[in-house]
């Protein structure tokens, strides 16, 4: 038997005069308190006679202080005035398909009420079995859908769980410049330190550059790595140069991880818009690697659906744990109705057959 609001109100106000929430996991109950007629008083009135606020007391926090600034919101803010071209902006330049959109409507509109309420924390059980699906298929081995995957608030959030599931103080992480730019403030946060490798042109001759002439110094990067080295942030394919790392480029780079007892966040987000004679190498599938590994993937980049924020990460259980935790007490859950059918539309069978058709005028 459901209990009734009344009951549901005596036991939340017992619970919130105890101070003690821990054991109060009902969202219906807390609606029933705001609802209440009678809202307990101390939670909201303000008392006249109270303290001015001490702006030193409510500055931002020292672990935000120096990252007030953000490339995204200064330019996408620019751009809302200007109006000019945006070529800033991350989302990729075709359309989402129909039938992924199309399946979004039928959700929002179908008579299962259910899909409009919360979902598996860890991701919607079609979508994490859909996943799992794919990746075992493309990392060659079986991947646990309910403890090797994780679908979070878009790669972001991926990137930010496993940051700060991973990441402490004093720990060195490595990160390949130029970088997506969020990783450094991430890093930081987390109280890590990030260390800093550049990509170098190999050439700047006049001749045609291509992405692929931006290397790593192999003596650069060997220098970075040490006793203190927790992760290497890899990007590929790299944004923004582009440069899709190479079979020899990242087995350096896995021979590092190897050597230092290092993670590596391998940050996978455009691995469908690889063009012949590229080949997207998952450095999850190299000696050994798999055990070191978080790839993270993103639903916005692969469908063209951007605003949608949803994405991925998947790597072995003994490291996934500690995503969980961090996104458990932070996200909680994702949107239901994008996991539940358009997504899992785009995955399941047959997922080559979709991103080879959705990519064709591409490649064509
Ligand atoms: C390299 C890289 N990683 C992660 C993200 C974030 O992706 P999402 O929109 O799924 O959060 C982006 C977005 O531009 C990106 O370029």
């Amino acid at each position: 038997m459901p209990l009734s609001s009344k009951k549901m109100l005596g036991v939340a106000r017992r619970t919130l005069i105890s101070g003690n929430w821990a054991p109060f996991h009902s969202h219906t109950a807390i609606v029933a308190v705001f609802n209440s007629q009678t809202q307990p008083r101390s939670l909201f009135s303000s008392n006249p006679q109270g303290k001015t606020m001490d702006p030193k007391k409510f500055a931002l926090p020292a672990r935000y202080q120096g990252q007030e600034k953000s490339v995204w919101v200064e330019y996408i803010q620019l751009a809302l005035e200007t109006k000019p071209l945006n070529l800033g902006q991350g989302f990729p330049d075709y359309a989402c398909p129909d039938y992924v959109t199309k399946a979004l409507a039928e959700v929002a509109q179908g008579e299962n009420v259910l899909l409009q309420q919360y979902t598996r924390g860890f991701g919607h059980p079609r979508l994490v079995t859909a996943l799992a699906r794919l990746y075992s298929q493309l990392i060659g081995r079986p991947i646990d859908s309910q403890k090797e995957v994780l679908v979070t608030s878009g790669a972001y959030e991926a990137l930010f769980s496993t940051i700060q599931g991973h990441v402490g103080p004093g720990d060195e992480v490595v990160i390949i410049e130029p970088f997506f730019d969020c990783y450094e403030p991430m890093v930081l946060t987390a109280g890590g330190k990030p260390v800093f490798v550049p990509l170098r042109p190999k050439k700047m001759d006049g001749a045609l550059v291509s992405s692929a002439d931006w290397v790593l110094d192999p003596e650069e990067l060997t220098a970075a790595f040490s006793e203190k080295t927790k992760a290497i942030i890899l990007n590929t394919p790299h944004n923004p140069l582009g440069k899709v790392f190479s079979r020899k480029e990242l087995t350096f780079i896995a021979d590092l991880c190897l050597r230092w007892d290092a993670l590596c966040i391998a940050d996978e987000v455009y691995e469908w818009l690889v063009y012949s004679p590229n080949e997207h190498i998952r450095i999850a599938t190299l000696p050994g690697m798999w055990d070191r590994t978080i790839t993270i993937g993103s639903a916005g980049k692969t469908f063209s659906v951007t605003g949608w924020k949803t994405g991925w990460a998947y790597g072995p259980a003994s490291l996934m744990v500690n995503l969980q935790l961090v996104h458990q007490n932070c996200v909680y859950t994702c949107p239901t109705p994008i996991q539940v059918k358009s997504l899992n539309m785009g995955f399941e069978i047959p997922f080559y057959y979709k991103i080879s058709k959705l990519f064709s005028p591409l490649l064509s």
